[in-house]
Formats: C-alpha cells, sequence, structure tokens
C-alpha cells in the first residue's frame, strides 16, 4: 500500500521512495512521463533511493508493478559538478561557503549561475564561469543571475563570466527545441518536467490559450505532440519573435498562433478554448474569472501561483479560487499541488480546475 506522509518540513517536496533495486527502472520511467524533477537531487541511502517528482496523480499507472511509497522530502538542488566544488574551496577557502549556493543550469549552449555578487567577489564569479566552460563541453558562454526575476517581461539582470558573450541560444526540451534569449525574455529550464507533464494532458483537436506563453514551452510542447490549435499570448514583442523562430525550426503535429498584446485584454467572453493555461505566478489567480468565460463548458484551467510557505500551501489557495470564482461559474479542483520551491519563503502551487460556464 502507498502511504502518503505528512509534510514536516516546508523546506520539502513530493517524492518516490524505492528499494535501491528498483530505482533505475522508476527513473527512466518517471522521466519518460515528465515528471522526474531535474533541478533537485536524487537522495539515497543504503537501501532506498528517493525520487524527487513533479506529481503523484499517474504514479499509480506508471509504477504500478514496483514497490514504492509516496513521500515528501527535503530535496538539495541540483548543483554543479561536486569536483568543481571541491577545487574551488582549495582555491577561495576565504570565500564564505557556507553561506553560498552555487546553483546553475544549462540552457542550450549558455550555463547560467545565480552567484550572490554581494556574497562572492568578482575574482571567484569569473573562476567559476572559466571552471564551467572547461567543465561542460556543451557551453561556450557562462553567465551569472545577479537578481530575482522583476518586470513586467520577468527578466533579470545578468552578469557575463566567460566564454562568448551571448545571451541566446537554442534550448531543448523533451525533443522540443526553444529559442531562448536571456537578455530579454522569461525563460526557466526548471519548468520543463511541468510543460511536458501538461502536454501529455492535452489531446489532439484540443483548442488551447496559453496566456503568459514567454517564449512558448507550453505551447510548443503541445504542439509538438499533438494535432492541436494553441494561441499564444505575450506582451512581450521579443518572447514571441522567439517563439516565431522556434515554430519555424520545429516539425509541429498543432498549430501555434503568436500573438503580442495584453493577455487580460485580448479575448471576450466566447468559451472556445478546452484548456487554458495562466502562468503569470505572483498574478495568475487575478485571471481566473477572465479565463472562465473563455473556456468551454467542462473545459480546464491549467494555472501556477505563488504562495507563502507559512500560510499550508497548497490548501490556503482553496478559499481564494473560491473568492474569485465563487459569482462567475462552478468548478471541481482537480489537482492542487506543490510545485517548485521559489525563495526560501515562497512556493509555487499547480492547479487544474475544470470549469462549468452554461
Ligand atoms: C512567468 S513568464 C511565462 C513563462 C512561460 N509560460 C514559460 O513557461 O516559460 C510570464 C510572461 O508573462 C508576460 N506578461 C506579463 N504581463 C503580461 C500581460 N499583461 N499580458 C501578456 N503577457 C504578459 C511576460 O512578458 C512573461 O513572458
Amino acid at each position: 500500500m502507498q502511504v502518503i506522509k505528512i509534510i514536516r518540513d516546508i523546506n520539502s517536496s513530493l517524492g518516490v521512495k524505492l528499494p535501491r533495486i528498483q530505482a533505475e527502472e522508476a527513473r527512466l520511467r518517471l522521466i519518460k512521463a515528465g515528471i522526474l524533477l531535474k533541478a533537485k537531487k536524487i537522495i539515497k541511502n543504503r537501501d532506498f533511493v528517493y525520487l524527487p517528482i513533479s506529481d503523484s496523480a499517474s504514479l499509480v499507472n506508471i509504477l504500478e508493478d514496483l514497490e514504492y511509497q509516496i513521500e515528501y522530502q527535503v530535496f538539495p538542488d541540483e548543483l554543479l559538478k561536486p569536483s568543481i566544488i571541491d577545487s574551488l574551496k582549495l582555491e577561495f577557502p576565504d570565500e564564505p561557503w557556507e553561506e553560498i549556493s552555487v546553483k546553475f543550469d544549462q540552457i542550450g549552449e549558455i550555463g547560467l549561475l545565480r552567484l550572490d555578487s554581494e556574497l562572492t567577489s568578482k575574482a571567484f564569479r569569473l573562476k567559476v564561469g572559466t571552471k564551467i566552460l572547461s567543465a561542460y563541453p556543451k557551453i561556450n558562454s557562462v553567465l551569472n543571475k545577479l537578481d530575482i526575476t522583476e518586470g513586467i517581461k520577468r527578466t533579470f539582470p545578468i552578469e557575463f563570466l566567460a566564454g562568448e558573450e551571448k545571451y541566446e541560444s537554442w534550448h531543448k526540451e523533451y525533443g522540443v527545441l526553444i529559442k531562448v534569449d536571456l537578455k530579454n525574455a522569461y525563460f526557466n529550464p526548471r519548468l520543463a518536467e511541468e510543460h511536458r507533464r501538461l502536454s501529455l494532458e492535452v489531446t489532439n483537436d484540443d483548442r488551447i490559450l496559453d496566456l503568459f506563453t514567454g517564449v512558448g514551452p507550453f505551447s510548443l510542447h503541445c504542439a509538438k505532440e499533438h494535432h492541436c490549435e494553441v494561441i499564444a499570448v505575450d506582451i512581450n514583442p521579443y518572447a514571441i519573435k522567439n517563439l516565431n523562430a522556434s515554430i519555424k525550426r520545429n516539425k509541429l503535429k498543432g498549430s501555434i498562433i503568436p500573438i503580442i498584446g495584453d493577455a487580460g485584454k485580448v479575448f471576450r467572453e466566447n468559451r472556445y478554448f478546452d484548456r487554458i493555461i495562466i502562468n503569470l505566478p505572483n498574478h495568475s489567480i487575478n485571471y481566473l474569472a477572465y479565463a472562465s468565460k473563455l473556456v468551454k463548458n467542462g473545459g480546464i484551467i491549467t494555472f501556477y501561483q505563488f504562495v507563502e510557505k507559512n500560510i499550508q500551501p497548497p490548501q490556503s489557495l482553496v478559499s481564494i479560487i473560491d473568492e474569485k470564482l465563487k459569482n462567475v461559474c462552478t468548478y471541481d479542483i482537480l489537482t492542487n499541488r506543490v510545485g517548485r520551491e521559489v525563495s526560501p519563503s515562497r512556493i509555487q502551487v499547480n492547479v487544474d480546475l475544470r470549469i462549468y460556464n452554461e
């Protein structure tokens, strides 16, 4: 029998525990299903392996013949190769190592670090950059994210560290090629599993509205996988320019119509869409009533919302959803799950709602 353990630590996230002998088979199946979290480290002890996952709803089908348990664990973020960290510690013993977390993502040919410029010296950051260049052969440019994502475009200030100074690249997620421009348009490779998960729920002929599409990863995943019709909206012309490049580059089964515009104003009530994606996590909840007039009766709204960790996510969202929709439509909450950790105090909650608006 599978048991869901109570969350003890607010930093914990969803995982699946298996005997070591079954772990590799489970890992491969979870990757294929798009729910293994690549941004978190797998935890192992003598007898068991804990795999970090984004969603538990489909585990029964994926791991049905294995002995698994769903458990919440504190999975550390995936960091730089340990060999790089060790040699940096030898070379820079005076850096405040207890406080530094060297977070790192590979985005196409770009290595993107998150090294606090107030905590670390420039010489140290430049050295980390050159070490990454030699340790990761596919990377030819190393950048450092200096601050949090901000502003209407959701971009962030960047420091160039090593290699070729470039901000654009082609990134691959589950076979989908995504043109990114880190200086001018939002992109986060840690959402890959969520892009994939959602695309696997879509079916042929679905009409999808991807509000706040950014460079379009949700739209591209859906149209790569299915003969669906997607309308992708973003206010940032650079984001849509990159999406257009990706539409040309991928062999898509479905179609994507990109629109530059204000997501809250592009459509009037039409009940046209089978699924609407709302991914502006600071404010998604404020677009629920609007989206519920654009989705078909029985259609789905998937939205992502940041909430404070100390107010019991994801339950804390339930009353807010009710407040937003009570005079507009009825609905069922299909899933309401804790997603990625955004900061020490905030977490993203991922929600699917079925809307009844007739
Ligand atoms: C979190 S990012 C989107 C991420 C994207 N869905 C993904 O998975 O990578 C939010 C996006 O909303 C866009 N945006 C912000 N305000 C907007 C508005 N009023 N209308 C349309 N797009 C908006 C930003 O330009 C940004 O690209």
